[in-house]
């Protein structure tokens, strides 16, 4: 879908401005999504050409994170960057263009939909006369509002000082909220400044202190974890994917499952019994999105410690999703950057979603051909309709537990009370009544089930 350049979009016409009326209701923004038309090469570690997202799904995202918390776009714009300024980034027209927008539209904020320099933002907050947040103290602002545990909590707040203290410039809320906040505009001179500074190391250290007395703790209760070793199966997928919507076919919680970005940002953890016994740790983590900054990713790399370890990955792929390629490239980086290798077949499974929003002839393609050279044949899946779970769980199942193993059982009279467990936990293939009025049961079943039917007969043997 080709987007024109430099198209203005103005998302909604915004009723006139009420003097006195801008405390009340969401704060009016204006999104800017900047699309450099000189892009770094490749990707430094593998050298592979970057997949170019497109301008049109990156406008769409943006919006949907500036919605994310709250916010009103009252005017949204992609604009061709040819000559990335240092001062601005944006050439000098532009940034006349948007003080204007601003101006009309009394719009609070500006959001850019690219990093900023530290120097880069306080020039233009200058310029356009407004608060302006780039595209990393957006993202930390949306983990803010959705941490929900300590530890996630602890984490944002750290992740959040070490942005603000490379900038000369306040974050948007941060501080403002903290002493009870007078509005973002009109930053603080350079000596409020010094002193913020020293303000900010201080909580950075007291932080990282609690962060490690947190940690201490969950550490502890993951060892007592392993102690009963089930295999944990992390799902993993960029924002919006459908995880939490698979987690709650899975498991059949009720974890929240929103459209709306990031609404999980701290693992859930759930026991689940595959079909045929097997149990296993079920983990939803955080949703990851482009561009992710390197800090970031290093801030939740404890929360991600249960992708890291986890026996199966599940890459959840929106497939609907016109920029599923894209998307997918981009966790397999953050993946990467946690060292786990997408193109272990063993280790990670792609699962495609959402494959009811396909029409019949999109979707018969794409299981005949796959996408962007997809070797593996895909596991596609629709979380909210239930099409395609249960192939899904007995693939997870093989691959924790191995191939389905044939067994025979002879149960005496007063063992009877097992059967039932064996229908559970196996698919039984015969069954015949024996003289004694024990039975003969011929299942398939998997290799931890086997164990555990050694085990229990041994024990009533013994018993
Ligand atoms: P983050 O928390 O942002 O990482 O999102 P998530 O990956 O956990 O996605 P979530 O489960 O919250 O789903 C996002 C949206 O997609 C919700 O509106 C879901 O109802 C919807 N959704 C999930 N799976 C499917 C699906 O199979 N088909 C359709 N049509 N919609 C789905």
């Amino acid at each position: 879908m080709a987007r024109k350049k430099d198209a203005d979009r103005s998302v909604r016409e915004k009723p006139a401005y009420q003097p006195g009326t801008e405390a009340e209701g969401p704060t009016r923004a204006v999104v800017i999504v900047p699309v450099l038309t000189r892009q770094p090469r490749g990707d430094e570690d593998t050298n592979r050409p970057r997949l170019m997202r497109s301008a049109e799904a990156r406008h769409d995202e943006a919006v949907g994170l500036a919605q994310a918390i709250d916010l009103d776009p009252i005017h949204t714009a992609v604009v061709t960057v040819n000559d990335p300024r240092p001062a601005t980034l944006l050439g000098s027209g532009k940034v006349a263009e948007f003080a204007e927008i601003v101006k009309e539209g009394r719009a609070e904020l500006v959001i850019v939909d690219h990093p900023l320099t530290p120097v880069q933002q306080r020039n233009l907050e200058k310029e356009l006369n407004a608060k302006v947040l780039d595209r990393t103290g957006l993202i930390l602002e949306i983990f803010g509002e959705r941490a929900r545990t300590k530890e996630g909590t602890l984490q944002v707040d750290l992740a959040h000082l070490n942005y603000q203290k490379g900038r000369l410039v306040r974050s948007w809320t941060h501080l403002e909220r903290q002493r009870g906040g007078a509005g973002f505009l009109g930053g603080p001179g350079e000596t409020q400044i010094e002193s913020d500074r020293r303000v900010l190391q201080d909580k950075i250290n007291k932080l990282k202190h609690e962060l490690e007395t947190v940690r201490r703790t969950r550490d502890l209760h993951r060892a007592k974890r392993k102690k009963v070793p089930f295999p944990v199966v992390a799902i993993v997928g960029y924002t919006n994917a459908g995880k939490s919507t698979l987690f709650n076919r899975l498991t059949g919680a009720e974890v929240l499952a929103e459209d709306m970005l990031f609404a999980t940002l701290d693992p859930t953890l759930r026991r689940v019994r595959l079909p045929h016994g097997t149990p296993v740790i079920l983990s939803d983590t955080v949703g990851f999105i482009s561009d992710l900054p390197t800090h970031l990713i290093a801030a939740f790399r404890a929360t991600l410690e249960e992708v890291v370890e986890a026996d199966l990955v599940i890459h959840l792929r929106d497939i609907s999703d016109p920029d599923t390629a894209a998307q997918a490239e981009d966790v397999e980086r953050i993946l990467a950057d946690l060292s786990v290798d997408a193109g272990d077949s063993k280790r990670v499974i792609e699962v495609w979603n959402k494959i009811d929003r396909l029409d019949e002839g999109n979707r018969a393609r794409l299981l005949a051909d796959g996408i962007d050279g997809n070797k593996a044949p895909p596991i596609a899946i629709s979380a909210a309709t239930g099409e395609g779970i249960d192939v899904l769980k007995a693939i997870m199942e093989t691959r924790v537990s191995g191939e389905l193993e044939t067994l025979t059982v002879t149960l005496k009279p007063d063992q009877l009370g097992f059967v039932d467990w064996l229908y559970r936990n196996g698919d039984v293939v015969t069954r015949t009544d024996n003289d004694d009025g024990g039975i003969t049961v011929s299942l398939k079943a998997t290799r931890s089930a086997h164990e555990e039917i050694e085990t229990r007969l041994h024990r009533k043997n013994n018993g």
